[in-house]
């Protein structure tokens, strides 16, 4: 094949991958859409809340604190939200969870969009055999995410509606310090992946979003993983707005930022080469290096 054949190819790839996935997000598809948003008092929760005020929402944010979730309130009312209903609630508990979807139906009269992003607080360290915790944060991080799912479905059905679900590279690709963490984010995909087919295979017009995010510049995160690993983190703003943009979009994955997609479409490709890099990106502290609980 000559130059110029080779050269049409290659454009004609980058082409065609560009269309492919081009951005389509259309903010004016979320004027007056009706919004739950999980985990809404911080971090990439209450940025989400900011893009969808901005867009004429309707919104439904729920936390458990209330002083943070009113200033989010307040701040969604300013950059011209429709509305703004708080729900408090601790999503351990199965009551709490519907009581919220109660309250959001009652507000906003419907649903379009259940968007799942709270989690429980975690250490980010190695495994030290507390199975309690795990079993409190699988009911918060993934439980709690299957029951709202589940209460919502008939609403989403009849508005033609879709579930955003926040997962992370630690739910494709496990790494160290998060054992559990990780376990809640693989259970997320196995769940939302096998309940799409389904949706589709009864014809329910639901969509679900699965947000594949890597290391995000929010409190709690960067909190955690200081002193432990130097990868860069990108800006929950951002963040944000990919995962409402990609929900909007209907698209089934989406991956945030750059690097994550071709982190999880090489994630097999070379298995041992990928252990050795992940074991060494991760700094023990000496307690973890000595086998002494921190
Ligand atoms: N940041 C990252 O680097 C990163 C990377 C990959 C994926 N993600 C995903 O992105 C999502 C948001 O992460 P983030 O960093 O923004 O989290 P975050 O800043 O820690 O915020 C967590 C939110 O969940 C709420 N929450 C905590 N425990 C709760 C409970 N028991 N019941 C109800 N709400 C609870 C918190 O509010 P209250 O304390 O007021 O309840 C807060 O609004 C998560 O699903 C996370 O897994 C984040």
């Amino acid at each position: 094949m000559g130059y110029f054949m080779k050269g049409w190819c290659l454009v004609s790839f980058v082409a065609l991958i560009g269309y492919l996935y081009r951005d389509t997000f259309d903010p004016e598809k979320l004027a007056n859409a009706r919004v739950l948003v999980t985990g809404a008092s911080t971090g990439i929760g209450e940025e989400m809340a900011y893009h969808y005020a901005r867009a004429g929402s309707r919104l439904v944010i729920t936390a458990r604190r209330e002083d943070a979730l009113l200033k989010v309130k307040a701040k969604c009312l300013e950059l011209g939200a429709k509305s703004v209903s708080l729900a408090l609630a601790d999503m351990a508990s199965s009551d709490a969870r519907e009581k919220v979807m109660e309250q959001a139906i009652t507000a906003l009269g419907g649903l379009d969009y259940l968007v799942l992003n709270h989690i429980g607080s975690t250490p980010f360290q190695m495994w030290e055999g507390d199975v309690n915790h795990i079993r409190w944060l699988m009911e918060v991080n993934f439980l709690s995410y299957v029951h709202l799912a589940t209460i919502a479905l008939p609403h989403l059905t009849e508005s033609k509606g879709s579930i955003i679900v926040l997962s992370s590279l630690t739910g494709k690709v496990a790494t160290p310090f998060t054992t559990s963490y990780g376990a809640t984010k693989f259970a997320l995909d196995g769940f939302f992946w096998s309940l799409r087919h389904e949706l589709a295979m009864k014809n329910v017009p639901v969509s679900i979003t699965l947000c594949i995010l890597g290391l995000v510049d929010t409190k709690s995160a960067m909190e955690k993983v200081k002193d432990k690993i130097s990868f860069p983190a990108y800006p929950a703003q951002d963040a944000a707005l990919a995962v409402v943009s990609a929900g909007t979009s209907r698209v089934h994955e989406m991956y945030y930022p750059w690097y994550v997609r071709p982190i999880c479409f090489f994630r097999d490709w070379f298995p041992q080469n990928r252990d050795w890099m992940i074991q060494r990106s991760y700094q023990q502290t000496s307690h973890e290096k000595q086998g002494v609980p921190a």
